[in-house]
């Protein structure tokens, strides 16, 4: 009988110390491509397909496992890809199906896996779909959402309600073509997709089934708040006006002078990505490879882990963190980043792992948003925290926000601010300007005499050739964190942290008798830190690794009641047993 009561404890110790039980999306580093910026192979500006295939060898040389890359479908551009016409297709200045088939067979030799965005959210108002729909096609026209207009009292037809797009005013747009207006969150380009109608809910199934089937690894979802909207037949047959938050006083024309409470983070939406992860199961029952599912979801805590699952039903396997980009800054003490680090893994469920994110295509770079110091001790941050790293292109050599006029911004969040001044604070161009190879002509990113968007000034110093050969350079640095993250310490190690002052936060990773304590340094003051605050940390201290400003070499040895540090240096060490 006792054996029997025994045998749950001794599955959880088992589980808990074996080393092989970890899937690849595990351990790997997910980096983010942004398609559009990151090699032109053809000349014309715009990064593409084969572009990206000749740099995949790059990845492998940085010791990233798996890519994801913003859209690459058909597209009208007016969002840069994420809105898009044909789902099942590849646009025109990215290549051709070919190309992005000849990524994948070069991708499977490298052992990199390829993760696409499924944007379910919404199409394009330049597609077929749309087309038919306006055309009076039943099938296509309840793809879309669609809603009487309403008359003022000048008698001018005014939009439905009062519903407002991410991108600043009405969500709606009229369309003579059948008297109505269709709901688009984002730009007017982007039509949202109706979630009540179960043939849109098969179609993004069958989306999802079309790329498995040509060898992807996985999804990252794009803006899966908005899925649902409410059902208006709770609401009387309309769709309801949104409360005003209190926010943006100054202009009610801004996404956030409404509270969201119709639009966004519906029940309705967690049950979607628990079905989507229904079709995954099935093409793992086939074959036993896990894809993977991240899911872009800028939410409270609560909110952002029902997407892993809830009850009997699983869901996505990442649910991005992004306290790091939304929770703290350049300006944020050690204490305010120990809470946005431990927020993450203080509400994720025991079993599912945390990621960590510091940028991406719609956000200010690491460089700019904390400080160009402060950019190794970021990625030391992201990755050696518990769980699955994710790098944006660049953020291996620190790449900084490029400076883009408001003449030519071309960033739908920045256009539509009509701000020639303060556009900048909404444009996500600075991020998205071209990635830096090299000293060469667009910092050999294309031979183009333009490019789609300028490369960022400073990129004759700032670039990946000029790293590779510094010793001590972000790039060098990147790549041996990780090699030192595949150590088991970092794999199935356990953490702590803390605030060691107002400056220097740091933490610990450890297991089976390694351990290490990683410290960053958020500013420019000089201190002598007693790390014996950490259990089992005394004696002897091995460097192995430093940031790129720090004094110190690997195989310093320092004593742990008196280390030294200095503005700006992070650094990992080993104690030595
Ligand atoms: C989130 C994407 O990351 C962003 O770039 C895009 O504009 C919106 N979703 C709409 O698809
Ligand atoms: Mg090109």
């Amino acid at each position: 009988m006792k054996s029997v009561y025994l045998l749950p404890l001794l599955l959880v110790l088992v589980q808990g110390n074996s080393e092989t039980e970890k899937e690849w999306w595990e351990t790997t580093i997910f980096y983010q491509i942004y398609p559009r910026s990151f090699m032109d192979s053809d000349g014309d500006g715009i990064g593409d397909l084969n572009g990206i295939t000749s740099k995949l060898e790059y990845l492998k040389e940085i010791g990233v496992g798996a890519t994801w890359l913003s859209p690459m479908f058909s597209s009208p551009m007016y969002d840069f890809g994420y809105d898009i016409a044909d789902f099942y297709d590849v646009h025109h200045e990215y290549g051709t199906m070919e190309d992005f088939e000849r990524l994948i067979a070069k991708a499977n030799e490298l052992d990199i896996k390829i993760i696409l965005d499924l944007v379910p959210n919404h199409g394009s108002n330049e597609s077929e779909w749309f087309d038919k729909a306006l055309q009076g096609d039943e099938k296509y026209y309840d793809y879309f959402v669609w809603e009487d207009g309403v008359v003022d009292e000048n008698g001018d037809m005014q939009p439905p309600n009062n519903w407002l797009s991410v991108f600043r005013k009405s969500a709606w747009e009229y369309r003579e073509e059948v008297g109505k207006y269709y709901l688009h969150q984002f730009v007017i380009g982007q039509p949202d997709f109706n979630y009540r109608n179960p043939d849109v809910v098969e179609e993004m199934k069958n989306v999802i089934r079309f790329w498995f089937d040509k060898g992807v690894a996985g999804f990252r979802i794009d803006a899966i708040a908005h899925l649902f909207e409410v059902d208006k037949e709770d609401f009387g047959g309309k769709y309801p006006d949104e409360p005003i938050s209190g926010n943006n006083l100054d202009d009610p024309l801004n996404y956030g002078y409404l509270n969201h409470i119709y639009t966004t983070d519906q029940q309705e939406t967690y049950d979607m990505v628990y079905q989507w992860r229904d079709v995954y199961e099935e093409y793992k029952a086939k074959d036993d490879f896990s894809r993977v599912m991240m899911v872009e979801i800028y939410a409270s805590p609560q909110k952002t882990m029902k997407y892993f699952g809830e009850g009997d039903r699983i869901g996505a396997h990442m649910p991005f963190n992004f306290a790091l980009i939304s929770d703290v800054n350049g300006e944020s003490t050690a204490a305010e980043i120990k809470y946005a680090v431990d927020k993450f893994l203080t509400f994720k469920p025991l079993d599912k792992l945390a990621n960590w994110v510091t940028g991406n295509h719609d956000n200010n770079r690491v460089a700019s948003r904390y400080s160009p110091k402060i950019v190794d001790g970021m990625n030391m941050l992201v990755l050696l925290l518990p769980g699955v790293a994710v790098t944006y292109m660049g953020e291996e050599i620190g790449m900084v926000d490029g400076y883009v006029s408001w003449e030519d911004t071309v960033d739908p969040s920045g256009c539509n601010t009509d701000d020639p001044i303060n556009y900048w604070q909404a444009s996500r161009d600075p991020e998205r300007t071209p990635f830096q190879w090299s000293s060469e002509k667009n910092a050999g990113f294309s031979t183009a005499d333009k490019t789609w968007l300028p490369v960022a000034e400073g990129y004759e110093n700032l670039n990946v050739e000029v790293q590779r050969d510094v010793e001590r350079s972000h790039l060098n640095v990147y790549k041996a964190l990780a090699q030192l993250r595949s150590e088991p310490a970092f794999r199935y190690g356990r953490y702590e942290s803390v605030a060691l002052n107002g400056d220097v936060f740091a933490f610990r990773r450890w297991y089976n008798g390694e351990n290490y304590v990683i410290l960053v340094n958020f500013r420019d003051e000089s201190y002598t830190i007693d790390l014996s605050y950490f259990e089992n940390v005394n004696g002897e201290l091995e460097v192995v690794l430093t940031s790129i400003q720090s004094p110190k070499n690997n195989g310093d040895m320092l004593n742990a009641s008196a280390v030294e540090i200095v503005g700006s240096e992070s650094f990992v060490v080993k104690v030595k047993a």
